[in-house]
């Protein structure tokens, strides 16, 4: 029938337009010319109607209501597609220069935390962790700490009033990481070799080179045979991993209740040498109190402050610039 074919090139054309219309001005002109109530092609296929037989007339005039509808909701939806991103781009102006985002980065503590670990996890150290709030047992008893030790002096540690625990059982900010050497004891059988990074607690007078807190690095190794020198080696192929270059670790004697013999460790450092912490045989008395035969089972530890190695490698010369928060200083690393 004609007057269909004519309304399906009408559709189609209509279509066609509305659809490759790129711009508000083009979609209206496409409105003017398919869907102008006027005059235009709508106008043109209505006045066709008349032209059908009285039997023709029911489908003829179904098929114009439904080209005329679809024609019209093509047109509304391209009129919403169009519309949007003219809205948004009154919303941001797209001609002005990128605001410049400061991208943010890890604390300088952070990423020496993140490196020794991976560093110690090269010489298979895995990574442990403990609380650092504590009981007397763990920070101290278990360590061979006696009752009397000066360590233990509520004037040398921050002590939880033990009003404010639930038991009552005096607890403390650790003082020490050594704290985990008893807690991974406790849980396992050797071999064992662990890291475990975190905060200490003591107060001391805030200066330079001391803060009431400051991080951690204790490392335990146990098993068959560990010596003093396998100590050595492990220090001193971590100094080297992190500082660079060959570096010389120093032994100096000392004392820690937990470790027999017990060490300070130096390392040389441009003109001189630096203390990086303590570290020892672990004591038999401390093996013997977790449970292991000290004749089968012998390790050392080692316990090194995370700020003096990164002062040393920056160069940074006052400790409370990493808990100040200045930017201009963290902004560095
Ligand atoms: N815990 C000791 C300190 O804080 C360091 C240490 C760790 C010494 C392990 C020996 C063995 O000073």
């Amino acid at each position: 029938m004609e007057i269909l074919e004519a309304f399906a090139s009408y559709e189609r054309e209509a279509l066609a337009a509305i659809d490759a219309a790129a711009s508000a001005d083009a979609l209206e002109a496409a409105r003017i010319e398919f869907l102008g109530k006027k005059q235009g092609r709508l106008k043109d296929v209505q006045g066709l109607l008349g032209k059908a037989s009285p039997e023709e007339r029911p489908v003829v005039g179904k098929r114009f209501n439904e080209i005329k509808d679809a024609v019209t909701l093509r047109w509304e939806t391209r009129q919403q597609e169009l519309c949007r991103p003219k809205a948004m781009a009154t919303a941001i102006d797209l001609t002005l220069p990128g605001t410049p985002v400061r991208l943010g980065r890890r604390h300088p503590l952070t990423q020496t935390i993140d490196e020794f670990k991976d560093i110690m996890a090269r010489f298979g150290f895995e990574v442990a962790d403990g609380p650092e709030l504590e009981d007397e047992w763990h920070n101290f008893q278990a360590l061979n700490i006696p009752d009397d030790h000066p360590a233990r002096d509520p004037l040398e540690n921050f002590y939880l009033s033990t009003a404010s625990t639930a038991n009552a059982e005096p607890m403390l900010l650790r003082s020490q990481t050594s704290t985990v050497q008893i807690r991974i004891m406790e849980q396992r059988q050797p071999p064992i070799r662990i890291v475990s990074v975190g905060r200490v607690y003591r107060p001391d007078t805030i200066d330079a080179t001391h803060s009431c807190m400051f991080h951690q690095m204790e490392g335990l190794m146990l098993g068959r045979d560990v010596t003093m020198a396998s100590l050595k080696s492990v220090l001193r192929m971590f100094a080297t991993a992190y500082l660079g270059g060959d570096v010389e670790v120093r032994f100096r004697p000392s004392f820690f209740p937990f470790t027999e013999p017990s060490v300070e460790v130096d390392v040389r450092w441009k003109h001189g040498w630096l203390e990086l912490g303590g570290a020892g045989m672990v004591d038999p008395n401390e093996l013997t109190a977790i449970g292991y035969d000290p004749e089968e089972v012998s390790g050392f530890a080692f316990g090194l402050g995370i700020e003096r190695f990164c002062m040393l490698r920056h160069g940074i010369s006052d400790i409370r610039n990493f808990y100040s928060n200045d930017l201009r200083f963290l902004g560095q690393f």
